[in-house]
């Protein structure tokens, strides 16, 4: 048997599964990992602590499971997208990595877009404060010594990565979160990294994401027992990992993605940015195409917080909820958007906090657990809309994440979408299966095609709910109404 690792390396921690030809998981691992969040609106992670993850994760791996180790011919990577990390000469990190949500760079953003006006048509997004050029800005002011030592700006899965091989490198998908990147000619921007006050000098090679950028370090294969020379292959952005992890690659398959974050990507055979409603449009991970990202920025974020709050372990919570429903309905919950860090799709508002309404002294925890699914849906909705305004094709819908393990949440999204939603068997493990599936091209055992566009063998078809419609259709009115 031949294996294929594929590493998701995201923003609450690092996963590695070993998978074969047909996606199935032999073994998986994973080590949490923590936000450092040292004032309001700031979210950051030292580089370290991600390499550290990634060697416990391995180190547990080859101790427990040493005879699939030593089956296992290639690695692959997604990565948590839009995460600054700056190297100096020897590839240490000059700052810490400032993250995806993270919000300290607003006014930076306003300075990128003067400096640029068309930039959004070129990068395939309007800056925000959780794309990486608005970053450079905010360190060149506030720390500046951080970018005078730096000599390469790559992204989170490159630093892992970097750290396996000793190669510095990047990919599209990724690489287009930078702001840095111009879409449609698919190569570096010099007027954009002028006006971020970066140079192209200090970007790194773009590779693709099914290619190997370079070669696991002996002595890392001899450690973890791996029988043969690793090649690594570039990976992607975890939105375009999971895509690839069921199989989306053809123009009109999309994915809703309910993680930390939730995004609908939807694959599309031209570029057809919408910078107007803050929806994301980079290159995807397979060859030739582009991933239209609407972007939900707390999702199951929003339920992990009020589980937290009312001190109930989240799945209980989620089962409560369904108990209510089952019980009394939907009617007396509140209507709430838990946007706790901003909303990107579609008004760009990072400093929007979330907001509420139908709150009495009777609501209890059900119901407001209940008004966060619910609002995570009506953003989903929300980025619907704008996407298919913007023209971007939208025709099989597949959940994937922690989140889309929920059935309630997957059917309140079906219902809104008005159409059935695809979640395959091992839908929480689809970015690390996208990541083997590219390591798996990049060992030369699959074509592109092959391994890119398999469709999930066991996926169960959640169908909208036509009871819920109407009580839906009125709640997203007062939904949209609720103070941004
Ligand atoms: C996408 C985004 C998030 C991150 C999470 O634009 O900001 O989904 O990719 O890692």
């Amino acid at each position: 048997m031949t294996l294929y690792a594929g590493i998701d390396m995201g923003t609450s921690g690092v996963r590695v599964v070993l998978a074969d030809g047909a996606d199935k998981i032999h073994a998986d691992a994973s080590v949490s990992i923590k936000v450092d969040r040292p004032h309001p609106g700031w979210s950051q992670q030292h580089p370290d602590l991600w390499w550290q993850a990634t060697c416990d994760v391995f180190d547990r791996l080859s101790a427990n499971h040493p005879e699939l180790m030593a089956q296992a011919r290639s690695i692959g990577l997604s990565g948590q997208m839009l995460g600054s990390v700056l190297l100096n000469k020897n590839d240490q990190p000059t700052h810490t990595s400032i993250l995806w949500n993270d919000q300290r760079a607003l006014a930076e953003c306003g300075e990128m877009l003067a400096a640029v006006p068309d930039m959004g048509m070129r990068t395939g997004g309007n800056p925000d404060p959780g794309l990486t050029a608005p970053k450079l800005l905010w360190l060149a002011k506030h720390v500046p010594q951080a970018l005078e030592q730096a000599e390469v700006l790559i992204l989170p899965k490159d630093y892992v990565r970097l750290c396996l091989t000793g190669e510095r490198a990047s990919d599209l998908s990724d690489a287009a979160g930078t702001l840095l990147l111009d879409c449609k000619s698919r190569s570096w921007d010099e007027e954009l990294a002028r006006a971020a006050g970066w140079s192209l000098e200090r970007l790194p090679v773009l590779v693709a994401s099914h290619e190997a950028a370079g070669t696991l370090r002996p002595e890392l294969q001899r450690r973890w027992g791996f029988s043969k020379p690793v090649p690594v292959a570039t990976g992607a952005g975890d939105n375009m990992a999971c895509a690839l992890g069921v199989g989306a690659t053809i123009a009109g398959d999309a994915v809703v993605t309910l993680g930390t974050s939730g995004v609908l990507c939807a694959v599309d055979g031209g570029f057809h940015p919408a910078p107007q409603s803050a929806v994301l449009t980079n290159p995807h991970g397979a060859p030739d195409t582009y991933l239209s990202m609407g972007v939900v920025m707390s999702a199951t974020q929003s339920l992990e917080w009020l589980a937290l709050l009312s001190r109930i372990e989240v799945l209980q919570l989620a089962a409560l909820v369904d108990d209510m429903v089952a019980e009394q309905g939907i009617k007396s919950a509140p209507v709430m958007r838990p946007s706790l860090t901003g909303i990107r799709t579609p008004d760009n508002r990072p400093d929007a906090g979330a907001a509420i309404s139908g709150m009495t002294s009777l609501t209890d925890a059900p119901a407001l657990a209940y008004a966060v699914m619910e609002g995570v849906a009506f953003q989903f909705f929300d980025c619907l809309k704008a996407q298919k305004e913007a023209g971007v094709p939208l025709n099989s819908i597949t959940a994937v994440g922690g989140g889309s393990k929920n059935r309630l949440w997957v059917q309140l999204i079906a219902t809104l979408f008005e159409t059935s939603i695809q979640v395959p068997g091992a839908s929480s493990a689809s970015a690390a299966i996208g990541a083997a599936r590219l390591g798996s091209v990049a060992s030369g055992d699959f074509s592109v095609d092959e391994a890119l566009s398999r469709k999930p063998a066991n996926a169960m078809s959640i169908e909208p709910d036509p009871q819920l419609n109407g009580v839906l259709a009125a709640r997203y009115e007062r939904f949209c109404d609720l103070p941004k």
